[in-house]
């Protein structure tokens, strides 16, 4: 449905000597997503997992995994990933050389598509092929390591995203969302949060949750999809 709002914990956050118990009490506390970060050391200066760890996840998640590839090649490792398990795939146009035969691949996989945009990048780079998506993912951090701050110009993105977008498009945001920051970019028109630190930081995980959904869904407002003519 679009415009639900969704909280994402990033399990970039959680402590993976017990990766199975973070991931229960993550849903137990009411997660809609789990959100799995794969970097390749490449793409971004960081590694984390591989389809390998992806599909021992699936064998004690129930909620949805939100994979987001931050990897270089993502049309090379895209079908490793939904083989793994993924319910979401979500690639980076900045190393994406054919953005949209790698949406098609992705669609007829029957999975979830997202495009994801690092900061530097500007919502133009996603003209044509981002209303043919089940998500934008807006970084709101330099993509590679948990626990940065939100870069607040890239909320100037998100709010125009929601206003270019149709409304079956949810907008996602990625890094540095916490009690502080959520509200600001769900008023931007964001639905779907990521958060790692703030909620995998905090020992009472369903009040984290609770705290951030409804500060979301306060400030939450997205404008109908509109032809863009006399914006004021
Ligand atoms: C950053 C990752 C994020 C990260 C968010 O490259 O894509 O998903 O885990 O972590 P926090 O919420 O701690 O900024
Ligand atoms: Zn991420």
């Amino acid at each position: 449905m679009p415009g639900r709002i969704q909280i994402a914990p990033s399990l970039l956050a959680a402590d993976f000597s017990k990766l199975d118990r973070e991931i229960k009490s993550a849903e137990s506390a009411g997660a809609d997503l789990l959100h799995v970060d794969i970097m390749d050391g490449h793409f971004v200066p960081n590694i984390t997992i591989g389809p390998f760890v992806v599909e021992a996840i699936t064998r004690v998640a129930s909620a949805p995994l939100d994979v987001h590839l931050m990897i270089t090649d993502p049309a090379k490792y895209a079908s490793a990933f939904i083989d793994a398990g993924a319910d979401s795939i979500a690639f980076h146009v900045e190393v994406a050389p054919d953005p949209q035969g790698l949406i098609n691949m992705i669609r007829a996989r029957r999975v979830k598509v997202g495009i994801a945009i690092s900061p530097e990048t500007d919502i133009a780079a996603i003209d044509g092929i981002s209303s043919q998506v089940d998500r934008v993912m807006v970084m709101t951090v330099h993509p590679g390591f948990g626990g940065q701050k939100l870069i607040p110009e890239c909320v100037g993105k998100v709010r125009r995203l929601a206003s270019l977008l149709p409304a079956h498009v949810d907008i996602e945001v990625d890094g540095g969302i916490s009690e502080a920051t959520i509200a600001e970019t769900a008023e931007a028109g964001a639905n779907i949060f990521v958060a790692g630190t703030a909620i995998f930081g905090r020992d009472d995980r369903a009040g984290a949750i609770a705290t951030l959904r409804r500060l979301a869904a306060a400030a939450y407002s997205r404008p109908g999809s509109t032809t863009m003519t006399n914006d004021q």
